[in-house]
């Protein structure tokens, strides 16, 4: 996906390259990015909330967040180099969710999990104006403590933990865990016998596979279904635009995401399926 856009924009000798990076190598690589010719990083599942005090600033939205997805580089007034923490996952969720048309204002927020994603979701939502959000995660101290931070910046935001009754009267229910996602594709974060508001949209941060268990299960109850493809466009297409100055060409984007999840996909059946 990054890859077609740098194409598609002609910057030149630019690539994005997948790394693997062990915890204890973090400064390592951090420190490979102050290299003139790179322009910056992705960061993901494990770091997203260990490489905060590895870099030398973090935006005030990464900073409430707890989480990293995007570094940036900028250089000071005394020409230092510096590396910059920025969360370009609240602008993906919002942007996905507004291209389909939901309503985001005065909205009753289910929302499954309390780690890095959830409270990017958290934080996105409330500056959108949700009137109400319940957090339902499995380990009860991460949703206490997420509550907590929304509660400082947030005060007049209506918050709940753990309170599953809440699912059939909420507008929006956000999957912010990791369950459904490829290969546990028989997972789903909701109890089998859900009830569910016949207006809700339900919205699926996994997007392999496309269809989760989460979403047929919330469509078979008359629920308006979104996979998390989109947020992964939406949060790329904000990270390259930091990153290069250039418009994200978003259609470009898709198209690469959609290829590169098909094949993933077929390459995932032929393993299960050898
Ligand atoms: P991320 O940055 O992607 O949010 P994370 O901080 O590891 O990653 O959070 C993963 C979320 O998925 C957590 O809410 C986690 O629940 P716990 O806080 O109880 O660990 C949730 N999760 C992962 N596997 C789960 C499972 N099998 N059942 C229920 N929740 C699960």
């Amino acid at each position: 996906m990054q890859n077609a856009a740098l194409r598609a924009c002609h910057i030149p000798e630019t690539e994005y390259v997948k790394n693997p990076m062990p915890r204890e190598k973090m400064n390592e690589m951090l420190a490979a990015l102050h290299a003139e010719n790179c322009l910056g990083a992705n960061v993901t599942v494990p770091h997203k909330q260990t490489i905060l005090p590895h870099l030398d600033e973090v935006t005030d939205l990464a900073r409430e967040i707890g989480a990293v997805n995007t570094i940036l580089k900028r250089t000071d007034a005394d020409g230092h180099g510096k590396l910059i923490g920025d969360n370009t996952d609240a602008y993906g969720l919002v942007r996905a969710l507004r291209e389909r048309d939901v309503e985001l204002n005065e909205m009753r927020v289910v929302i499954l999990g309390a780690g890095g994603a959830a409270a990017a979701a958290a934080y996105a939502l409330a500056g959108e104006g949700a009137s109400e959000i319940v957090l339902l995660n499995r380990t009860l101290a991460r949703s206490v403590e997420l509550a907590d931070r929304l509660h400082e910046k947030f005060p007049n935001l209506s918050l709940a933990i753990n309170d599953w009754d809440v699912l059939k009267r909420a507008h929006l229910i956000i999957n912010a865990t990791s369950v459904g996602m490829s290969p546990r594709t028989g997972e789903s974060p909701l109890p089998e016998n859900v009830v569910l508001a016949q207006d809700a949209v339900v919205f699926d941060l996994v997007y392999n596979p496309p269809a989760t268990k989460f979403l047929r299960q919330a469509e078979a109850r008359g629920a308006r279904g979104l996979g998390g493809l989109d947020m992964l466009i939406y949060q790329g297409a904000r990270a390259f635009e930091l990153w290069t100055g250039e418009r994200a060409p978003i259609e470009v984007m898709r198209a690469a995401a959609t290829d590169a999840l098909q094949d993933l996909m077929h390459a995932q059946t032929r393993e299960a399926n050898p």
